[in-house]
């Protein structure tokens, strides 16, 4: 009944591939028919051979005993391929269920919980309900086959025994039940412990430089035996429990043999049964209570499966980021779309946290904004929240005339391209990353876009050009390299707005100035929203917003700015003066001693 209700659960997320099925079900049970006749054969070799002497029959006897042996094998073998063909299939069904949810999941979700949580939903769930359609439910139904097709000829040879065998059958199906909410809950917290595990490896992998430059290792393991400590005990009494209820159940069946063994002793010496019959009733007993036992078995397993499909269950239920992934978003019909982007009384919160406050800006198309402000001002936030990463709290953000509230990701996909600080590589060749940006681009388009982004000298120099292979994470290129790429995605792409998020912050000087140039040619006659600590940029920016703890404080051109000696800008200015190479305006305690002492450069005249 569990396992009905259980396959009811996942049967919409799997596509179940019923001619497959069938078949393979089909091989499976004429294979066990093969080897459930071969007790009767050895009924008549003993009784009709053996003891009555008719020899004539041993020859056809053993050949049928042969034959059906190389049928059930053969039959056998077949069906283990399908069903694991099977298996394997819904599986990736039910990995794709997940990870088409997962897209549409809001960003912050995923950056909180990271990667270990969801590739143990992945892995480790899907794997354990692939397991359970394909092999569970196979062998419960063929256990059920069994069962029935020896309780049939038990009947037919003493029905007396058979009405036994039946008044126990109840009895062994009892004793699971005793250790059903025992195994649950072990299963479940080895469950958790391992999602818990999954996520600590992941950062050991991940933080390998971090843990080796810290000399990390041991405080690395400490962290970790604490964390298999959990799962050991666990792990332990779930098998103890798992182990407890199937050896009560073989514990009892061996009782009930040696019963049917004496009993029957005494009617062979009585005469009123053959010895063959004996013989044939014990093994079609052991076949008729062993499916009882295997049920018991696969308790602990259907256990396991109701703790994944819970989780994946809770996954799938989890909400989804309100934006439509698709449709056309409310864009006024027959009017030129222009790439203007404004926001109005715009507040976003992060959790409880106001991160965002009221922050107004307006850009007409083809210009630049440059926002700036300190580590955690909130630029980043603006940004994500312009990309609908963030949910808008209050107030309106428009992009070319379209409020929010209206736009589809498919909308911002095709309007808006991204460099981020960091630009994530995926292992492939350059073209495949440098496509992400357009997939139907040609090779042609491909090189063209890499070469505005100034890879092309780079390109021409590897034996395999734009087919050379990258590693894990663009590895094999420098931080200057996987920006270019990001921005030759960009070209690719051709977006009418960009948003560009301290691109160059993460390179040193010289790579910077070179893939500024290459972003200064992507800019060219598109609406650009850039955070930056590039002073240069900055002063170039049609309109600098200065942002301060969420708020904006100031905003104007750079002269514009320095002419009315605005207070927020000259302290960001007074910061970057300070550092010496004139690098950041960030990370720089705020001066208390204002009026600042600016470089010459930058006084008004
Ligand atoms: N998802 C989030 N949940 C809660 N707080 C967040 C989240 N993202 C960022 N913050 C907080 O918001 C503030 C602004 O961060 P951010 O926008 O990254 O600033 P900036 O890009 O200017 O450095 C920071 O104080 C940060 O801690
Ligand atoms: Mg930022």
């Amino acid at each position: 009944m569990q396992s009905i209700r259980l396959f009811m659960r996942l049967a919409p997320y799997v596509r179940i591939r019923w001619p497959l099925t069938a078949a393979a079900y089909a091989c499976a049970l004429l294979s066990l028919t093969c080897s459930l006749v071969q007790p009767y054969l050895f009924l008549m070799l003993i009784d009709r051979v053996l003891t009555g002497g008719e020899k004539e029959l041993l020859a056809p006897l053993l050949l049928a005993s042969g034959g059906l042996a190389i049928g059930s094998m053969l039959l056998g073998t077949v069906q283990a391929a399908m069903f694991r063909y099977l298996g394997i299939r819904h599986t990736l069904d039910l990995r794709e269920v997940i990870l088409a949810h997962l897209r549409r999941l809001p960003m912050a979700e995923i950056e909180r919980h990271g990667a270990g949580k969801y590739s143990a939903l992945m892995g480790m769930d899907t794997a354990t309900m692939g397991n359970f359609l394909n092999h569970v439910v196979k062998e419960l139904l063929t256990q059920w086959y069994t069962l029935l097709f020896a309780l049939a000829v038990i009947f037919y040879l003493d029905w007396q025994l058979a009405l036994a065998a039946l008044a126990v059958i109840p009895i062994l199906l009892a004793i699971p039940r005793m250790f059903r909410s025992l195994i649950m809950r072990h299963t479940g917290a080895v469950r958790a412990h391992n999602e818990e595990i999954g996520t600590y490896l992941y950062e050991s992998i991940e933080g390998s430089r971090e843990i080796r430059v810290h000399g990390l290792e041991r405080w690395e393991r400490e962290r970790n035996e604490a964390r298999y400590r959990n799962l050991v005990g666990a792990s332990v009494k779930d098998t103890l429990y798992r182990v407890l209820s199937a050896h009560s159940g073989s514990l009892a069946v061996s009782g009930i043999v040696v019963v049917v063994y004496g009993f029957g002793s005494g009617r062979v010496l009585d005469g009123t049964m053959t010895i063959g019959m004996l013989v044939a009733l014990v093994s079609y007993l052991n076949n008729a209570l062993a499916p009882v036992q295997a049920m018991n078995h696969f308790v602990g397993e259907l256990q396991g499966g109701e703790v994944a499909m819970k989780r994946i269950e809770e996954f799938l239920c989890s909400p989804e980021e309100p934006m439509p992934r698709q449709g056309v978003a409310a864009e006024a019909k027959g009017q030129p779309w222009l790439p203007a982007v404004e926001a109005a009384s715009l507040t976003v919160l992060g959790g409880e946290q106001t991160i965002l406050d009221g922050v107004d800006f307006a850009l007409k198309e083809g210009q630049t904004a440059a926002f700036v402000g300190r580590s955690g001002s909130g630029k980043s936030t603006l940004f994500r929240a312009i990309l609908g990463f963030m949910p808008v709290e209050t107030g309106l953000i428009r992009l070319g005339g379209v409020p929010h509230a209206a736009w589809t990701r498919e909308f911002l996909n095709r309007r808006i391209g991204v460099v981020f600080q960091e630009s994530f590589l995926f292992a492939g060749s350059i073209r495949d990353n440098i496509a992400i940006g357009r997939l139907d681009a040609t090779d042609e388009e491909i090189y063209e876009a890499a070469c505005k982004a100034d890879l092309g000298t780079w390109i021409d120099s590897q034996p395999a050009g734009l087919a050379t292979i990258l590693g894990h994470r663009g590895d094999g290129l420098s931080g200057g390299q996987r920006q270019r790429v990001a921005i030759a995605r960009v070209f690719l792409q051709r977006p009418e707005v960009l948003i560009l998020d301290e691109p160059t912050s993460a390179l040193d000087r010289g790579t910077e100035g070179q893939v500024l140039q290459s972003l200064a040619e992507l800019m060219k006659g598109k609406t650009t929203l850039m955070s930056t600590h590039r002073l240069q940029t900055v002063e170039e920016a049609d309109m600098i917003y200065v942002m301060e703890a969420g708020k904006v404080t100031d905003k104007g051109s750079h002269a514009d700015l320095l002419q009315r000696g605005s207070a927020p800008y000259l302290a960001m200015l007074s910061r970057q003066s300070r550092i010496s190479e004139a690098d950041s305006f960030e990370d720089v305690a705020l001066p208390s001693d204002l009026p600042l002492e600016l470089s010459k450069r930058e006084l008004p005249a």
